[in-house]
């Protein structure tokens, strides 16, 4: 069987990213997100790790992964966007309220606080985008409204309601959660937070997808030479374009070659770029990759994945699966990595392309190539993760340690 694996060759690959998208996604952009970044608790940079053993397998120059596990407590690269996004926008309000600039600096003053008590925030979530937003709206003193849908586990509801949000389950998939939050929010006047957007809709989409560029100056920070290639899975796309725009962005030409993961169960992304433009695909069996279980890709995120990806694939359910278990029993000299299920998404996009060497020798993937991925979560379903790995998260790390 052939890899899925589609090269852009859209119109608009390589073109530059739409004069909005670029401001939402510069290096300006970007100071601004880690000067908020700095107001938080456990703001300390993710570790980025260097997995020599597992790049030597693979027969690559290099292997890094950033690993998001540890991102402000909340286990997921996630933290970065709808809290950012949610303090941005007390911010405008209360410019607007007062009628001048309130700077980030101020943002946790008791005046833009008290503005922030009187707003409510509500959105969808698979779990991380939710938790994120509750953390924020916690911290400054607003109200938090979180749909879930049917298949979000109790433990990922918990994980939300411990930052008193309030919780609202909705029957049916993402989407329908999406639409709902949506439905209700226009009826209550509550300011929609999503992490994915639509016609009409894409100022605080936007506003999540900067959040998420302090991860890629956290990386390019720490490494010697920017990567050659980048996998980067997929949900509603949101995570992707940020990384791949923002990288764009500061690195211009450098740029690296990049691909778009999608899980073979809910390939929004892949189908999408097969299409040229964005498409609702149907919903089939549940992914085990569950926070990429998206059937509709965000628009904002198409319209720069389609100018700055290099290509979309799609993974199987048992390579996400022999990451996880993979990256928990490493290589020779490796660290062990705890990756929650879609956490490991991209490096499963990585080793499939590694096994299909006509594909792998196509985009480069050989001893030259310098290849970064991003672990997005940690363990944070800690009983799913047990189940499938075997051992609890703490006891993988402590290992490591040991
Ligand atoms: C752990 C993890 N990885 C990746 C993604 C994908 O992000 P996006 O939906 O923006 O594509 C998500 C989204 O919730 C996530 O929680």
């Amino acid at each position: 069987m052939t890899t899925p694996y589609l090269p852009n060759t859209l119109v608009t690959h390589g073109q530059p990213l739409t004069p909005r998208d670029a401001e939402t996604l510069s290096s300006e952009a970007a100071d601004r997100v880690v000067k908020v970044l700095a107001l938080r608790e456990n703001s300390a940079a993710t570790p980025l790790r260097a997995l020599p053993g597992l790049a030597r397998e693979l027969g690559l120059k290099s292997l890094h992964l950033k690993d998001e596990g540890f991102r402000l407590g909340l286990g997921s690269f996630k933290a970065l966007g709808g809290a950012y996004a949610l303090m941005i926008l007390v911010q405008e309000e209360a410019r607007r309220r007062h009628g001048r600039t309130v700077a980030v600096e101020d943002l946790l003053s008791d005046e833009v606080r008290a503005v922030a008590k009187g707003m409510t925030f509500a959105c969808a979530t698979d779990g991380n985008h939710g938790r994120s937003v509750a953390q924020g709206a916690q911290l400054m003193g607003a109200r938090a409204v979180i749909f879930v849908h049917a298949g979000v586990s109790e433990g990922r509801i918990g994980a939300i309601a411990q930052f008193g949000a309030e919780i609202v389950r909705v029957a049916g998939n993402y989407d329908d959660s999406v639409a709902e939050a949506a439905r209700v929010s226009a009826e209550h006047d509550w300011t929609v937070l999503s992490d994915t957007s639509w016609p009409g809709y894409e100022h605080i989409p936007g506003l999540v997808g900067q959040g998420y560029t302090a991860m890629v100056r956290e990386i390019l920070n720490d490494l010697e030479e920017p990567p050659t290639h980048v996998f980067l899975q997929a949900g509603v796309g949101g995570f992707a374009a940020a990384v791949a725009g923002h990288l764009a962005m500061v690195l211009g030409e450098k740029r690296p070659h990049v691909t778009v993961v999608d899980p073979a169960r809910a390939a929004c992304l892949y189908e999408s770029a097969k299409r040229g433009k964005p498409v609702k695909v149907d919903e089939s069996q549940s992914t085990i990759m569950a926070m990429l279980e998206c059937y509709e890709p965000s628009l904002v995120a198409f319209r720069i994945l389609e100018r700055v990806a290099d290509g979309f694939m799609t993974v199987d359910e048992d390579i996400a699966i022999e990451v996880m278990r993979r990256l928990a029993n490493p290589s020779a000299g490796d660290p062990a990595v705890v990756a929650g299920e879609s956490g490991g998404a991209g490096l499963a996009g990585l080793l499939t392309v590694v096994r299909d060497p006509a594909l792998a020798a196509e985009i480069g993937i050989g001893p030259e190539a310098r290849v970064l991925v991003i672990n997005t979560e940690g363990a944070t379903d800690p009983a799913l993760y047990e189940q499938i790995v075997g051992r609890s998260a703490q006891a993988v790390l402590k290992e490591y340690v040991a």
